[in-house]
């Protein structure tokens, strides 16, 4: 039988692969122009990290987690997320030892057991920033400028910054009560998850799609009137530093985030081309996930890049595949020998050649050139090739010149401007 990918794991193929590398290459380049570096993490780590960091009542640690026990006996997870994994790293290696702030990002794949569907893998990537070591709400201005700078980098027009603070571990525990009273009075309308949710983390109703709980959380008491005059202050202060940037935001009072760890400012971007999962960028701060995981008082802010949706949302109207430059037809031997020759020469300049390894009809060598898509076809044999001579044929607008075999790398070079 033949065997096939898991559902909800995906391949990039070839022909998507330059999407993936021209946004992995803008991000990269953005991200250390904002000072960031690259922070590497482990696909595995103790289930612990990501139970406490995470938060024991969250969708993710109750039902989305890859869990298993290795041969000694450990209860291992893959990462569903990137954010409790760099902030263990931090701790480490105390890298606060040579300077408390760090900013570090990491680009790679994510696990979560959730329904598969448009939009929403079992393996999915993510682009994630994280600052550590800062509190000035400063800072939150700096991520979101950076991530709404990144977003439009790569093309993407029509999306919408929410803010919302969740408040501190001081004035929150106020707002949970204040949220429960309310729900339990009209709980009959909710839905199952959310019965269970009034009892485990109230405030995820907030965030349930169902239409029966729409019309309770419509009349929800917000957050943003509970929380205390410190993040009243911060929450401020973020919208001012954004103003000043020029950012535009809408403050979303009903958004709470789907990790427990977040504290103060949050955010999402959505686009509404996306469909139901629409958020193509979640994050906020997490001023307490460094002491849940055992460590020191060290806030965080940060944010994650959903890629596929991103990658989902890119212009149509952009080339991103790599195309070869040049592709060596040949007639007969002696000319399938030079054409080895000169392709590695090329090869080894920089310059992407193709060539036919089959011995097929010159006929059937230009249709896959043609096929390939490539700039330009050296047509080599017969008596030209006696000569050092050989025909480079443009195949953009099919003009054709006899060029000396010798000089082709330097005629290349001039032809085609990316070199
Ligand atoms: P998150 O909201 O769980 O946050 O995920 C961030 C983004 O990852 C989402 O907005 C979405 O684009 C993408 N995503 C999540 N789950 C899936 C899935 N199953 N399939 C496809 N894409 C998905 C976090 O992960 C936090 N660690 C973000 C953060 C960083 N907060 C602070 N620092």
């Amino acid at each position: 039988m033949e065997i096939k990918a898991i559902r909800g794991f995906n391949d990039i193929l070839p022909e998507e692969i330059g999407k993936w590398h021209f946004v992995e290459n803008t991000a990269r380049d953005i991200f250390e122009s904002f000072g960031f570096s690259e922070l590497r993490i482990p696909v595995i780590e103790r289930t612990e990290l990501f139970a406490r960091g995470i938060g024991e009542a969250t969708d993710i640690v109750e039902k989305e987690m890859y869990t298993f026990t290795d041969k000694g006996g450990n209860s291992l997870t893959l990462r569903p997320e990137a954010t409790a994994s760099m902030a263990r790293a931090y701790l480490e290696h105390q890298m606060y030892s040579f300077d408390p702030v760090a900013k570090v990002y990491f680009i790679g794949p994510m696990f979560r057991y959730e329904r598969p569907q448009k939009g929403r893998y079992r393996q999915f990537y993510q682009i994630d920033a994280e600052v550590f070591g800062v509190d000035n709400p400063m800072v939150d201005a700096e991520v979101i400028v950076m991530l709404m700078h990144f977003l439009r980098k790569v093309g993407l027009q029509t999306l919408e910054l929410q803010i919302n603070s969740l408040g501190c571990r001081e004035c929150r525990p106020r707002y949970r009560e204040e949220l429960k009273r309310f729900f339990e009075k009209t709980s009959f309308q909710l839905c199952e998850d959310c019965q269970r949710r009034l009892q485990t983390n109230p405030l995820r109703i907030l965030d349930c799609k169902v239409e029966s709980c729409q019309e309770s959380i419509a009349n929800a008491p917000k957050v943003i009137d509970f929380i205390c005059s410190d993040c009243k202050e911060h929450f401020t202060r973020v919208k001012e530093y954004l103003q000043m940037t020029g950012v535009k935001y809408d403050v979303n009072p009903n958004m709470v985030r789907g990790l427990d760890y977040y504290t103060r400012t949050c955010f999402e971007v959505v686009s509404y081309d996306l469909g139901s999962q629409n958020a193509v960028t979640g994050g906020g701060r997490y001023d307490n996930l460094f002491q849940e995981i055992g460590g020191l008082d060290i806030p965080g802010i940060g944010f994650a890049v959903g890629m596929e949706r991103l990658i989902s949302l890119l212009p149509k109207d952009r080339t991103f595949a790599r195309h070869p430059h040049l592709f060596v037809a040949t007639l007969g031997d002696e000319a399938s020998k030079e054409a080895y020759r000169l392709a590695n020469e090329l090869h080894l300049r920089g310059i992407c050649a193709e060539l036919d390894y089959e011995g097929k009809s010159l006929k059937s060598q230009m249709r896959r050139a043609d096929k390939l898509n490539a700039s330009y076809v050296l047509i080599l044999g017969g008596d030209e090739l006696k000569q050092g001579k050989a025909v480079l044929r443009n195949m953009g607008d099919k003009s054709q010149e006899e060029v000396p075999i010798k000089d082709l790398v330097t005629i290349l070079q001039s032809k085609l401007p990316r070199l």
